[in-house]
């Protein structure tokens, strides 16, 4: 009576630790799984420009986030535009774009850039950001 009392006791124990053990287990490697972030699309974009109504003519610009792009030729490819960030790296000022001489011009203290944004001239000695540019019909996209 008191062995058959024993192990009636320990079934039920070990039952009752194997369904918890199970549902732990269970619930730890389900509940666990992190959720991915599969709507990441848009892989750093920071505005689009539609080339229908903007950049239209060879030396136009926009600024965005930050970021100043150009019409350095004519056409809808990406070869057509730079983007790169409108703050001069010398003190911050917003830089322009001067299409006669095919570079941005800092208006505070003269620093320029080329369409990719090296220094061409100082005071600045670091090199503007370029951002990426692509074309997909009538939309231009800049991204990081
Ligand atoms: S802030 Fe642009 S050259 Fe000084």
């Amino acid at each position: 009576m008191e062995r058959k009392e024993f192990l009636s006791k320990l079934g039920i124990g070990f039952a009752a630790v194997c369904v918890g053990c199970g549902v732990a287990a269970c619930g730890s490697s389900k509940s666990n799984d992190p959720t991915p972030d599969d709507n990441n699309n848009n892989n750093g974009d920071l505005f689009t420009v539609n080339l229908a109504n903007e950049l239209t003519t060879v030396g136009q610009s926009k600024v965005s986030n930050g970021v100043i792009v150009v019409r350095t030729a004519a056409g809808n490819s990406a070869s057509s535009f730079t983007a790169v960030q409108v703050a001069c790296t010398h003190q911050g000022t917003s830089i322009n774009y001067n299409n006669a001489q095919g570079r941005f011009i800092c208006p505070n203290h003269g620093s320029q850039f080329s369409t990719s944004g090296a220094v061409l001239v100082g005071p600045a000695t670091a090199a503007l950001k370029e951002y990426k540019v692509a074309v997909n019909g009538s939309t231009l996209t800049i991204s990081a």
